[in-house]
This record gives structure tokens, sequence and C-alpha cells, in this order.
């Protein structure tokens, strides 16, 4: 039955994007940073955005994100209209529901332990948190040991992954990532891709602002923002054999 449905799938029609950006334009002042984007993103992909510092990546994530609305465009999340004079989700509630995000610089609560940092959003959404579901989710990003551990008391990697739990804790579909691993050593970098690849094949739709080959190489399209528009990679760079053996 499992290939039945997958043989239907693919031979249907493209099946409609969960992201649609039609035309949207953000200036701040005088200045263009996003010039008539249309990009369309399919449910269970995993995209990279790069572009120069300044190119307004992080602008647009946040558009996505539904936390800046832009000037002009429309934006559709599954069909309905984002941030419409008459917006079909409140933004907040668009928030809540449907969006996970990492930002750069992490933003945990320094008077919280890692584990009440993860928790934290989860005391405004309503919903009720099991302990378990949060013990899984440190367990899986590796922190479980850190629960107690206040955020001036751990390594870099150990607050990216404190960040990327709080905002999978409610199981988004959709998962934004601003830089997850600009400051990291290779070999967290690489653990926090596998995570993202792991999540990727449970279905999340993965959208990752980054200037990593290594994290290109495991993405299905590579973007780049340049001059306010966006255009498709000319290719995704090479795959190399493994992270941990040296290239011969
Ligand atoms: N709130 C703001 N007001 C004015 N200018 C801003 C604001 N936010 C960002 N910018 C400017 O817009 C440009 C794009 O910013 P950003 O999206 O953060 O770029 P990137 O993430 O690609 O480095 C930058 O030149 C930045 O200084
Ligand atoms: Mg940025």
């Amino acid at each position: 039955m499992k290939s039945q449905a997958l043989t239907n799938m693919t031979e249907s029609a493209k099946p409609a994007a969960l992201l649609a950006l039609k035309e949207i334009s953000l200036s701040y002042g005088k200045r263009k940073i996003l010039d008539a984007i249309d990009l369309d993103i399919e449910s269970g992909s995993f995209t990279v955005i790069a572009g120069e510092s300044g190119s307004g990546k992080s602008t647009l994530l946040y558009i996505l994100g539904g936390f800046l609305r832009p000037d002009r465009g429309s934006f559709l999340f599954s069909g309905r209209r984002v941030y419409g004079r008459f917006g079909e989700f409140g933004l907040g509630r668009f928030r809540k529901k449907f969006i996970g995000f990492l930002f750069q610089d992490f933003r945990l609560l320094p008077f919280l332990t890692v584990e009440q940092n993860i928790r934290f959003p989860a005391l405004f959404s309503g919903k009720k948190l099991a302990k378990e579901q949060l013990q899984n989710q440190m367990h899986n990003l590796g922190i479980a040991h850190r629960a107690k551990a206040y955020p001036n008391t751990i390594s870099g990697g150990e607050a990216q992954r404190t960040a990327l739990a709080r905002a999978l804790l409610m199981n988004p579909p959709l998962l934004l990532l601003d830089e997850p691993t600009g400051n990291l050593d290779s070999a967290t970098e690489a653990a926090i891709v596998n995570v993202l690849v792991d999540l990727k094949k449970q279905g999340l739709t993965l959208v990752c602002v980054s200037h990593s080959n290594y994290i290109m190489q495991h993405a299905d399209r590579v973007l780049r923002l340049v001059d306010g528009k966006l255009t498709e990679a000319a290719a995704k760079p090479v795959k190399a054999a493994s992270r941990t053996k040296k290239k011969s």
C-alpha cells in the first residue's frame, strides 16, 4: 500500500508549494533589500539561502517566519495568506503553530537553565508538554546531561542545540535556521547537520541561511540572494566522502 501511495505521488502533478512568495519586496528607508522575490518551497524540502553579509538573508527569513511584514507582495503558507490585510492566521498563531525559528545568536535566556530555556515557549502555547517528550528531545540532541546548566556555562555547540531543541519542541512543520553553524567547529557542525537531515527524513521542511559548503551539500536546493533577487545556485558543492576522513 505504501509503495502504491508513493507511486501515485510521483505520478501526480507537482504538489502545491508549502511556501509561495510572489513579488515580495522590502525596503529599509530608501534601501531596497528584497526586490520582487518569487519563491516556492515544497513541503519536506531542505533549502539553503546563501549571500553576502547584509544582502537581506535574515530579513527574508523573518518574513517567512511571520515576524516581519513585507512592503509588497504575497506570502502563502499552505495556500493561505499570511500577511494579507485580512490575514487568515493571526501572526502570533501562525508562528506558534507552524514555525520553529533558530536565531543566529541563539537568544537563550541567561537566568534559565538549558531545560527551562527549552520549555519556555511551551509555557505560552497552551499545549501541555509531556516531560518524556522534553527528555527525548534533549537526549536526541545530546544535551540531556546539561539540562540543569546555565547558558554561560555551556559551549557554543550546546547552546546551539539547546536553541534547536526549543525551536523543535512544539513540532513545527517548518524550521527556519539563521546561520546555524556560523561559529561552530566542524565536528559540531556535522552533528547539527545530522540532526537536520533526520528532521527532513521525518518530513519537516527546512529553510536555512548559511555560507557553509558542508550544509549546502546536504540540501536539496541552494539559492543565492544578490541585489535583492534570489537566484538558483548553479550547482551544489560536491559532496565530500566523509567529514571525519581526510581527503586523499
Ligand atoms: N531594522 C532595520 N532597519 C534598517 N536597516 C536594517 C534593519 N535590519 C537590517 N537592516 C539592514 O538591511 C540589510 C540586510 O540585513 P540582513 O537581512 O540582516 O542581512 P543578512 O542577514 O544577509 O546579513 C543590512 O544592510 C542591514 O544593516
Ligand atoms: Mg543575517
